[in-house]
């Protein structure tokens, strides 16, 4: 039994020793060179004259490139070739990489840098969500709108309306290892590439267009990276470009590295929203209605803002049923870094949303916002059957804003349970008492659910591949198309294929995603990876059990179906054999011990424009306690305690899934608390170091922190019936917001309007709010 066992991390000890390769340990030969981007200073405009003459001259430095030095495609979009590598004369955002300084060391190549003389006909920047608004400034033409039933007709017979808005701040990744990338040229013109990425398929693809070449004349190779959060699905192509780049013109290994500052002046972050709500509801707090206007900055060019904004729509609702709903999202371009893939991909946006409305409701009609939430639940899993006075519409038919049914929700229970084992009620009597007599500490409670819809929802990403090797003495060479960011991707799949075999997980070996092994991958993101490749590894070892079996039911005189694989042994009938004696005979009769695998996510099918469909295999859920405490004077705060129930189906691996869970929650914590970017009014990211931009330290974590897995097999049909876990929990660190929130109320008797993230000042300001 290999699966649902708490195995550690298969480079945990790598880890914790500092032995684990990332991309700058790995040994390169002595004349690799180095690379650094001469950035743009302006945040908008173009550029009159480049002097890169001080550029060229500076000591160690061998070329300069310019975008006219580039002998193909000059792009590194990884949507709609907006992107080019290099400015081809306009200029973006601030950090917008204008040239490229190939030099013998990295600090050479960063020094020079810095001295292009560049003359700009500078514009007037197009920095806030206000500024895009005036001018126009969006992707797509109008608005996006999505709508299920009549909202304005709700609305008006709602007896009771709230509305309001609230703003929330983009996010850093803050990933420990920065990108990077190597480019090591191969002979006859290839291209072998170590990129810190998340999509080693979309880096070969993109280098083979930088360099003219077909993709098989591209590799690239990941072992792991030190976190990528989203942050690398596309942020690492221009690394990757420009490496490839620089070892085709001067026929050396290339490497480059971000600094920590440029890392964050010039890759995109989470998106910051604004989002508008009216929502019309009944005195028991169940809404009739909502309408939400999401505002979404997308930054300079599209990147993944698309299906991002759309996640965010299809998270409108999170885990509530909307029996009308119209949801207009607006995609608004500006002069600051291209937006990108971030943890829940919009989700987290959409999710607070609909969980400000809660807040508001429950705070409208003065009832406990834990009960208005679980009232407007979906119907629960089999509800259609078990029929209870209170039932509403049976599970199959209620449905989502985008008409999808909701057929697995199981919240009610885990939130019954949650509640319970984490003493709510007691606890809310409790901080009533402190804060009735408290003039000064207010504490607050809040409670979140989350339901997150599980695949790509451009759904022909869906799909994966894998290499599978048994040797003659029984060892397995394990490849897949995923990678692996930390999240434990690589140890739950290597346990699937022990699994399979029967064998021990010592026994698999884990090897680096290489696109010459696995083709034509989806990036590891939305959560999937482990759906995806472990029933791809699974396919794979299935094919060679079933040739191992088939050969040793011919030999031993006994069918198929009475060879079983099991505690690393081969039952043959009567006969036990090892494994490796499995295979060694195997290979003596000419069986072929190696195969690939595939697998794509059954029933899917999306309509982005009309937001109508099923774009979701399943919903993972989790639901979440916090408690906090203000100072009303300063507005500093902590969290003192979180309770948290997490669904990870039947989990691959509890261990990591747990990890997810905690690390999940602390930055979405991290998003709504403590980490605030700031742009001057030039456009220039004034947060761009941990001395300014602060992510959550160790003595963040609540020091009460009880996280559990509900364990209950996903009903639709994944590796070992598990649920992902990588992405759900990040929106469990909204209760943190909700706790402040409600610590806040406390000291006033004005809704406190609390906006994101709730820094001291702004919850201080909304302390002011709330006395007003
Ligand atoms: N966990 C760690 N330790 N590091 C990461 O970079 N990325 C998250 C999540 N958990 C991440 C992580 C994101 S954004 C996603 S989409 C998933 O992991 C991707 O991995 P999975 O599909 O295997 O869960
Ligand atoms: Mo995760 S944002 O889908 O990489």
């Amino acid at each position: 039994m290999s699966v649902a066992k708490p195995l550690p991390h298969d480079a945990a000890a790598l880890h914790v020793t500092g032995a684990a390769r990332y991309i700058d340990d790995i040994p390169s030969p002595a004349d690799t060179l180095h690379l650094a981007f001469g950035l743009s200073e302006i945040a908008c405009g173009t550029i009159t004259k480049m002097d890169l003459s001080a550029v060229s001259a500076a000591p160690d430095v061998i070329a300069v490139l310019t975008a006219d030095d580039l002998p193909y495609a000059n792009d590194v979009s990884p949507s709609v070739h907006d992107e080019p590598l290099l400015s081809d004369g306009t200029v973006h955002y601030i950090g917008q990489p204008l040239f490229l300084v190939i030099a013998k060391t990295h600090v050479a190549a960063r020094k020079a840098a810095r001295l292009g003389q560049i003359a700009y006909d500078a514009q007037t920047p197009i920095l806030t969500i206000d500024d895009a608004l005036a001018a126009e400034s969006r992707f797509e033409e109008g608005p996006r709108i999505w709508t299920k039933g009549d909202v304005t007709e709700a609305l008006a017979k709602a007896p009771h309306q709230v509305q309001g808005c609230i703003n929330m701040g983009g996010q850093e990744h803050f990933y420990l290892e920065g990108q990077a990338a190597l480019a090591l040229p191969q002979e006859g013109g290839d291209m072998l590439v170590h990129s810190s990425t998340q999509h080693p398929t979309e880096i070969q693809h993109k280098v083979a267009d930088a360099l003219g070449l077909p993709m098989h004349a591209v590799r690239c190779e990941v072992r792991r990276m030190g976190g990528g959060f989203g942050g690398k699905e596309s942020q690492g192509n221009a690394l990757a470009v420009a490496c490839a780049i620089g070892a085709q013109q001067t026929g050396q290994p290339c490497k480059m590295r971000y600094d920590r500052d440029d890392d964050m002046i010039i890759t995109g972050k989470r998106h910051d929203f604004r989002i508008h709500y009216i929502a019309g509801f009944d005195g028991d707090g169940r809404l009739l209605g909502v309408d939400f206007t999401q505002l979404t900055r997308c930054g300079w060019a599209l990147d993944l803002s698309l299906p991002v904004a759309d996640r965010a729509m299809l998270h409108a609702d999170n885990a509530y049923h909307l029996p009308s709903a119209r949801i207009t999202s607006h995609r608004l371009r500006t002069n600051t870094q291209s937006a990108t893939a971030y943890r829940g991909f919009g989700g987290p946006q959409g999710v607070l949303g609909i969980e400000r409305v809660m807040d508001h409701v429950a705070a409208a009609l003065q009832l406990d916002p834990a009960e208005i939430r679980r009232r407007n639940y979906y119907a629960p899993m089999g509800a259609e059957t078990a029929a209870t006075p209170d039932q509403r519409t049976p599970a199959s038919v209620q449905t989502t804003p985008y008409h999808m049914p909701v057929t697995d929700f199981i919240l009610h229970d885990m939130t019954d349970k949650l509640l319970e084992q984490a003493d709510y009620q007691g606890r809310r009597a409790a901080i009533a008492a402190w804060n009735a007599k408290e003039p000064i500490l207010k504490k607050g409670i809040g409670f979140s659910p989350v339901k997150f819809g599980i695949s790509f929802t451009l759904t022909h990403l869906n799909q994966a591949g894998a290499l599978v090797h048994v040797y003659q003495d029984g060892s397995v060479h394990m490849n897949h198309g995923g990678t692996e960011m930390g999240q434990g991707l690589f140890q739950k799949v290597a346990q699937v294929a022990a699994h399979r075999f029967g064998i021990d997980v010592s026994a698999v070996k884990i090897t680096a995603t290489d696109t010459g092994k696995v083709p034509n991958t989806s990036a590891t993101a939305a959560s999937s990876g482990s759906d995806l490749n472990g029933m791809a590894v699974a396919n794979a070892c299935d094919t060679i059990r079933d040739r191992i079996a088939l050969c040793l039911a011919e030999l031993h005189q006994v069918t198929a179906d009475e060879v079983r694989f099991a505690d690393g042994k081969v039952h043959v009938g009567p006969h036990v054999f090892s494994f490796a004696e499995a295979a060694q005979t195997a290979y003596h009769n000419q069986v072929s011990l190696s195969a690939t695998g595939f697998y794509k996510t059954p029933g899917l099918q999306w309509d982005r424009i009309k937001g109508e469909g099923t774009p979701f295999f399943y919903f993972a859920q989790g639901a979440a306690l916090t408690e906090v405490v203000i100072d009303t004077l300063t507005g500093e705060n902590r969290i003192l305690r979180t309770d948290i129930l997490n669904d990870a189906g039947a989990s691959l691996n509890p261990a990591l899934d747990i990890g997810q869970v905690e690390g999940g929650y602390v930055q979405g914590a991290g998003w709504l608390t403590t980490e605030e970017l700031v742009w001057d009014d030039k456009g220039q990211l004034r947060t761009h170091a941990p001395a300014t931009y602060k992510i959550p330290a160790c003595s963040d974590r609540p020091d009460i922190f009880k996280v559990a897995l509900w364990d209950a097999p996903n009903p639709a049909q994944t590796i070992y019936r598990s649920k992902a876990v990588g992405e759900p929990p990040f929106m469990l660190g909204i209760s943190a917001f909700l706790a402040l929130s409600d610590a806040v109320a406390a000291s006033g008797s004005n809704y406190p309007d609390l906006q994101a993230p709730a820094t001291p000042e702004e919850i201080l300001r909304a302390v002011g709010r709330a006395r007003a």
